[in-house]
């Protein structure tokens, strides 16, 4: 035996090994916040399933029948039979998916068709399309402002804004909410010659409150940037052709880039940036939230692109729902509620709550009587708001909108929430 070789006496301690620090444990204060409230024997307002859906306006929830006012489903698209007959249609044509990526073996027809549809409906020489709105803000954001430049953004933006802004390089810049003197004040101290992207959203989502676009553009301007508006919310039902409120407000050939989502008004999945940059393909070749992922199922573009074009002659359904946003708001108020806006500004009628366990037991009593709305808690809401977001919907009739007001007369009274 060699004496280099060690006995199993000899053999140094195996070194000690730190005991793994839990990556959850830094989720432990909201586990314990979610126990405490759901202790309280409420329902998880994040947890609902649809067992059916029977309309754009209705469900079974727990077996029971559901008004649903808490969809983005704007213009009631989901249920529209030509949009279900393009899905199936395609369907059939093209199967169920295309397993890869645009730039490679993921465009088909309806691929291009949708973005046809698009570049109609908004009148620009460009349109593009992602897998969600999501990726359009995550792509657009990141890819335009490179190092060296700045992104001045609003600071209650939606959270695919922020990120789009944290997956790129530029530098990012806030500005308080819809404040025009703010966004010019912080635009002027930044290096003239510096490339400059400012971040707009047409409705913010949470209060349902609209941006004063031409103010803002005209700051924007005045500084040399670039100007991206998100019209999520907007699509479908503001301005002369549904394209947004930079439509409603005038200032179409002002704005660089308009994104959009499937999602809302559109009555399915997917998002989008339309453009007429003499440039803008190049996109496609950059890109990553675009080409690093499978492009939407056939299906869902040619459901998408039917519900487009007929979104370019809604007239009489923007209109209605106009009607059912107005009315409840104004019935909400009446109610004694504390509402977002002071009038109805868009379709999301927010119902501002003082504490989480008043936001939930009203969300509660009104599921109870037959009622869904969105409960919104911080982060997503500013300024550390618990809100019950209402969204209108085209599809919803006079009757429902009195039905719903009849559910928060109840609901209110019964849980203190009105005198
Ligand atoms: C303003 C805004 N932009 C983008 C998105 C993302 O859209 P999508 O649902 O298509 O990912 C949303 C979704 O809620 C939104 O509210």
């Amino acid at each position: 035996m060699s004496d280099s070789l060690e006995t199993a006496d000899d053999a140094p301690p195996p070194p000690e090994v730190d005991r793994p620090r839990d990556l959850f444990s830094k989720f432990d204060p909201l586990i314990a916040e979610r126990e405490a409230l759901l202790a309280t024997g409420v329902r998880d307002p994040f947890a609902i399933v649809m067992e059916k859906v029977t309309s754009p306006t209705e469900a079974v929830i727990q077996g029971r029948k559901t008004i649903l006012l808490g969809t983005y489903n704007y213009m009631g698209m989901t249920f529209d039979p030509d949009v279900v007959a393009a899905g199936k249609k395609a369907l059939d044509e093209f199967g169920s998916g295309t397993t890869g990526s645009r730039v490679l073996n993921g465009t088909y027809d309806p691929h291009r068709d949708v973005e046809a549809a698009l570049r109609d409906f908004y009148g620009t020489e460009h349109a593009i399309v992602f897998s969600t709105g999501y990726q359009a803000n995550l792509g657009m954001i990141s890819t335009l402002a490179g190092k060296g430049d700045y992104i001045i953004l609003d600071a209650d933006s939606h959270a695919s804004i922020y990120d789009g802004c944290w997956l790129g390089n530029a530098e990012i810049v806030r500005f308080r909410h819809n404040s025009v003197e703010d966004l010019d004040r912080r635009l002027a101290r930044l290096p003239r010659e510096a490339g400059k992207l400012v971040v707009l959203e047409g409705v913010y989502s949470m209060l349902g409150d609209v941006a004063p676009l031409p103010e803002m553009i005209a700051a924007a301007k005045k500084h040399g940037a670039m100007i991206l508006v998100d019209e999520a919310h907007g699509m479908g039902f503001f301005g002369g052709h549904g394209r947004g409120v930079y439509e409603e407000q005038g200032v179409e050939d002002q704005v660089d880039f308009v994104v959009g989502t499937f999602s809302k008004s559109v009555g399915t999945v997917g998002g989008f940036c339309v453009s007429n940059h003499p440039k803008f393909e190049v996109l496609r070749l950059v890109c990553r939230p675009y080409v690093f992922t499978a492009s939407l199922p056939p299906s869902v573009v040619a459901t998408a692109a039917t519900s487009i074009r007929k979104l370019m002659h809604a007239g009489a359904k923007r209109a209605h729902l106009w009607e059912n946003s107005r009315r409840l708001h104004q019935g909400l108020r009446e109610l004694g509620f504390t509402l977002g806006t002071q009038e109805a500004q868009s379709a999301i009628i927010a119902v501002v709550l003082p504490s989480q366990e008043q936001a939930v037991s009203l969300w509660q009593g009104l599921l109870e009587r037959g009622l869904y709305v969105n409960l919104a808690r911080p982060p997503a809401t500013p300024a550390g708001m618990f809100l019950l977001r209402c969204s209108l919907c085209a599809e919803h009739s006079s009757e429902q909108v009195g039905e719903i007001l009849t559910m928060f007369a109840s609901a209110g009274r019964a849980t203190g929430c009105i005198a």
